[in-house]
Parts: structure tokens; C-alpha cells; sequence
């Protein structure tokens, strides 16, 4: 709930530094509330997607605009492994061994590309943003297993599909210290979206439940908008994917092909 960011950033650390110390309270809670708002600054001020202005990466605006968007996402990723920490009560230790870690991997993701930001003359809550990630975080706070498949191995993992593009389009402007950041948060999201790929499975193993069968359904009843394309199938394989889901995004991938041939 810290909406301050040093602070926030701070807490953070003292959380790893809890669990290493052994200070961690594993003792479930009685009560887990609901966060429709996580802590957050005032600014960013948050709009429904369609208004965010859509700025190429030829003037130095849209460029801090794009870096702007990658940092409100990391921000947002600190809260989002936060609250599967924080939520779901009565998982092994192991679960939260590792959305700490991921939670202190997007904290450095953050203070990294915030920093960035700052080089190209801007700060966090410079432009606008929108909630959708936190929307699907508060949406999905019912169920470990639903929370599993579609923040990390839905939200998440489209970031491993848009990185490498993006990659591209920062190369291409000259901008190195972009890339070289990207580079490392696609290497650490690889590995946040293995973590909902092994919990997902547990939990499914855990309720007698098809995986495959689960993840299809969850996402056509949660996710809003399309599921789509191109994938970034490599490093989808690499954070646990199976063949079958693997067969499924490519089933989509190529009705979203064939679509944009018949019109
Ligand atoms: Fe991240
Ligand atoms: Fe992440």
C-alpha cells in the first residue's frame, strides 16, 4: 500500500532482508482484503487505454513516452508480486520464496528504467498511464490458480512477445542503455513467467485438473481483448509452456494471419 517510491523501494528490500533473517510471518491471516487500489504516487494519472496517445519513437518525447510506459509496467509488476505474496495464505514456503524474488527483480527493473527516464529528461508520472494490469491483478484475487494463469503467464509473458521488437525500435534510434535494459528485464520476465507456469501446474495437480484444459478456459473467461500475436514462442518454451499450449497460441497466431488475408 506504500505510495511513496523510495519508500516503497526501501520496504521492498526490508522484506528480503525479513526473510532472510528469518523474520517472515508464515502464520496465515485471518483476514486478507481486497486492494482495488494499489499504493501508488498520485501521478502517473491513469486513463482507459484508447486515450494514451500513440507517439512514434522519432522525437525525444515519444522515446521518454515508451520508456515511461516500460517503467509504469515495472512499477505496477512490484505491486503485482506483492499481492500473490500477500493474498493467497495457504501455499508452500516456496511460492513465497519466489514472488519475493520477483518482487525485488521488478524493484530493480523499475529503479533501472526509471533512472533511464531521468537521462532522457523525465521522471515517473511525466505521462499518463493506464490500470489494466492491476485491474486483472484485483480481478483474479479469488483464486491462486486463475491469478497464476493470467497475470504472469498471460500479462507477463506478452512482455516476453513485445521486448524483442521493442529492442529493435530502441536499436534503431541509437538508444544502447535501452536495449541493454531490455535485455535484462526479458532474461528476468522468462523466469517470473516459469514461476505462474510451476504454480499454475501445482495447482492444478493439487485440484485434479487438466492444465492444459484450465489455462484455455481461464483466459477465454478472464482475459479481455484477444489473445494475440506473433508470439515470442522460444522464450515462451523457455518459462514452461508446453507443447499443447504452444500448438494453441500458434493455432491463433495463424487465424489472426489468415483474418488479415481474407480482408
Ligand atoms: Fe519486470
Ligand atoms: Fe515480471
Amino acid at each position: 500500500m506504500e505510495s511513496d517510491l523510495e519508500r516503497k523501494i526501501f520496504l521492498v528490500d526490508k522484506l528480503q532482508q525479513d526473510w532472510e533473517s528469518s523474520d517472515f510471518d508464515f502464520i496465515p491471516m485471518e483476514v486478507v482484503h481486497r486492494v482495488p487500489d494499489a499504493g501508488r504516487p498520485e501521478s502517473p494519472e491513469l486513463v482507459p487505454p484508447k486515450d494514451l496517445p500513440r507517439r512514434g519513437l522519432g522525437t525525444r518525447e515519444g522515446h521518454a513516452a515508451l520508456i515511461h510506459s516500460i517503467a509504469h509496467i515495472e512499477f505496477n509488476a512490484v505491486n503485482l508480486a506483492l499481492d500473490a505474496l500477500y493474498r493467497f495464505q495457504n501455499m508452500p514456503k516456496a511460492y513465497y520464496q519466489d514472488w519475493l524474488r520477483v518482487a525485488m527483480e521488478e524493484s530493480y527493473h523499475f529503479q533501472m528504467i526509471r533512472e533511464h527516464l531521468y537521462h532522457l529528461g523525465s521522471e515517473y508520472g511525466d505521462f499518463k498511464a493506464h490500470n489494466g494490469l492491476w485491474l486483472t491483478t484485483y480481478e483474479t484475487d479469488h483464486s491462486p490458480r486463475v491469478r497464476m494463469a493470467l497475470v504472469p503467464r498471460t500479462l507477463e509473458a506478452r512482455g516476453l512477445d513485445v521486448t524483442p521488437p521493442m529492442m529493435k525500435k530502441l536499436r534503431a534510434i541509437g538508444d544502447k542503455r535501452g536495449v541493454e535494459i531490455l535485455k535484462i528485464l526479458l532474461r528476468d520476465e522468462i523466469g517470473h513467467v516459469e514461476v505462474g507456469t510451476r504454480w499454475f501446474r501445482y495447482l492444478c495437480r493439487e485440484e485434479g485438473l487438466n492444465p492444459f484444459d484450465e489455462f484455455v478456459t481461464i483466459v477465454q473467461s478472464y482475459f479481455h481483448g484477444d489473445l494475440r500475436g506473433p508470439f515470442n514462442f522460444e522464450a515462451r518454451v523457455e518459462a514452461g509452456f508446453s507443447e499443447e499450449e504452444i500448438q494453441w497460441l500458434k493455432s491463433i497466431e495463424q487465424g489472426f494471419v489468415d483474418r488479415a488475408e481474407t480482408t
